[in-house]
């Protein structure tokens, strides 16, 4: 194993697309992997992940009202080893139906603590221990430019999460912040691919590949922060 790799933190890394990320980005970084459950260290996936690099595993669940300071802690412990991270990707989100008419106070909450709060804390715990140049990035959606009617409060949580962009930009430097604002990449249960891919202007969906190229971008790139870079094949100009 390589130990000039650099260290990455994946919040919310336990399925679909942070799960997809750290297959990709094992072969060249170091990983600490965040989810919502206990880890086991026997999960075949992340015995062939520890095969290819090192890996760290964390339970980070958005709903424990102690998180902010387990986070502190256990940032601290990792930097108290020698662990700084090159950059941090916070995936962690929820993707619900929630028409006019539907919202209620707890389904909000529940939304906003897990898309608004859970990034923002996770944020504060990590930068201080991303290196100089470093990069925090944050998973966005192209709803912040065309929003979903169906998940109004969706595109309000990644909207929000868009305007921390520049402001923790300038609260951090010279670590720097980026967000993706992502069209489809893997859709959600139920919905078709191909329908979906006909929304945008190229007709096909993204791949894990095209985000996590711009991941490795953003992190390569030392005079880039404050930006928003949207990969969704043009959806946000049909
Ligand atoms: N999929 C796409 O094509 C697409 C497109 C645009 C934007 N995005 C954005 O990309 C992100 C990931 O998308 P996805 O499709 O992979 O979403 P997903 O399947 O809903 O996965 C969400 C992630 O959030 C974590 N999570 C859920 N509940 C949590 C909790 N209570 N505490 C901590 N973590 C929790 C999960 O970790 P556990 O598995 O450990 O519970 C999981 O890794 C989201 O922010 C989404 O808005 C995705």
């Amino acid at each position: 194993m390589n130990d000039s790799k650099p260290w990455w933190i994946l919040v919310g890394a336990g399925r679909r697309l942070g799960r997809a990320l750290a297959e990709n980005l094992a072969s060249d970084c170091h990983l600490l992997l965040t989810g919502s459950r206990p880890w086991a260290k026997t999960d075949p996936w992340i015995a062939e992940l520890s095969s290819k690099t090192q890996i760290r595993t964390l339970c980070w669940n958005a709903e424990n009202p102690a998180l902010d300071s387990q986070m502190m802690a256990e940032m601290e412990a990792l930097g108290a080893e020698g662990i700084r991270f090159q950059s941090a990707v916070l995936v962690a989100g929820t993707f619900p139906r929630q028409p006019f008419g539907s919202w209620t106070s707890p389904a909000l909450s529940d939304l906003f603590r897990l898309n608004l709060t859970f990034p923002m804390l996770a944020a504060q715990a990590i930068a201080p221990h991303l290196e100089t140049g470093g990069s925090l990035q944050l998973l966005l959606d192209s709803a912040i430019h065309r929003p979903l009617l169906q998940r109004l409060p969706y595109t309000a949580s990644k909207a929000a999460l868009a305007s921390l962009v520049p402001g923790l930009a300038r609260q951090l430097a010279p670590r720097r912040v980026a967000g993706h604002a992502l069209g489809v990449v893997l859709p959600d249960e139920g919905s078709d691919p191909e329908t979906l891919a006909q929304q945008n202007l190229l007709g096909f969906n993204g791949a894990v590949e095209d985000l996590a190229r711009a991941l490795r971008y953003v992190a390569q790139s030392p005079y880039l922060t404050g930006e928003i870079l949207t990969l969704d094949g043009g959806w946000q100009w049909r």
